[in-house]
């Protein structure tokens, strides 16, 4: 089956890529990603000045999936911005960067340098991290992302513009949030970012697994599939007619992506199962996905996407 996939301008040969995530912070990360079948690459989210993140143990992985809390260690959006043509030389697929900012002119600064300054094929914003401590994640905080979408989406460029969501776990969050998208030129969404602020216990040890913020951290993986699709769904709902959605979350083999389509993914990105199994995860998983679709007689994306059964 054909699984090319356009998102407006960008070309990816394939469905699957990385999250902005684990393994995709170091240049050797990035080359490795290169090399590997991911359909593009995605940089970690970057941020005006070079960082370091929390002391360690920061991430961990449990038989679910994984916890962490890294606090945003980019090596600086400056030096992402110089590494970019190194690596579309031989020019292999799409390079994604994510962005993050800790006042919201920190967002109009770095939209505007990839924008205009920039290699880059596509941008993703970040509102759904931990970006100031003792105020919400910026997606939560309606006010706050519409003046920051509002004014990124003023900035001239023809590179298309997402935003990275958390989980929302309320449809009135996810009205109020769409309301906000159908009013700027948002190209797509990528749902979800990790579920943060949560505990994970070793009763071996009796103690926490990770050390920072009072031991809390994100999970990813198998504790958050179903959250994912869930805000695939909703987000489809209201926004279908005008912006993508690019499904993140759960997604260990080709049955999950199938999920993520079905939901009304167009493309899928890849956090946990990179850190678990390395770039070969890329390989095995679009493999999967074309033997599960064989096996379901599908032929095409169109017959899938959105395609959800009713009950
Ligand atoms: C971090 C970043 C994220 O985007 C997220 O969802 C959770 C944690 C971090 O780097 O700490």
């Amino acid at each position: 089956m054909n699984t090319e996939m356009n998102i407006w301008n960008v070309k990816f040969e394939d469905i699957i890529y990385n999250s902005s995530g684990p393994e995709c912070t170091t240049l050797a990360h990035l080359n490795a990603l290169w090399a590997s079948s991911s359909s593009a690459i995605m940089i970690k989210s970057c941020s005006p000045e070079p960082r370091d993140g929390n002391p360690t143990p920061r991430y961990v992985e449990t038989d679910l999936g994984s916890i962490n809390s890294m606090w945003l260690p980019n090596l600086w959006y400056k030096e992402y911005i110089g590494y970019i043509p190194k690596l579309k030389q031989d020019y292999k697929k799409p390079v994604v960067c994510s962005i993050v900012g800790f006042k919201p002119q920190d967002f109009y600064d770095l939209v505007t340098a990839f924008q205009q300054d920039s290699d880059v094929d596509m941008l993703e914003v970040n509102l759904s991290c931990p970006n100031v401590v003792g105020k919400p994640q910026i997606a939560y905080d309606f006010e706050a992302s519409e003046e920051i979408i509002k004014n990124i989406c003023a900035i001239p460029g023809d590179k298309p513009i997402g935003l990275k969501l958390p989980p929302y776990f309320d449809p009135i969050h996810v009205d109020a949030m769409a309301n906000i998208i159908l009013k700027y030129d948002i190209d797509f969404v990528t749902c979800i970012n990790s579920v943060g602020n949560t505990l994970i216990i070793d009763p071996e040890t009796e103690q926490p697994l990770i050390k920072p913020k009072g031991w809390l951290g994100w999970l990813g993986w198998d504790y958050i599939k179903p959250i994912a699709l869930a805000n695939v769904r909703w987000f489809y709902k209201r926004i279908w007619h005008k912006t993508k959605i690019i499904g993140c979350g759960g997604i260990k083999n080709g049955v999950d992506v199938f999920e993520h389509l079905l939901a009304w993914a167009s493309i899928v990105q890849l956090g946990t199962i990179l850190a678990k199994e390395g770039p070969g995860c890329f390989a095995r998983i679009s493999r999967e996905f074309q033997e599960y679709m064989d096996k379901k007689w599908y032929t095409s994306l169109d017959e899938i996407i959105g395609n959800l059964k009713e009950l």
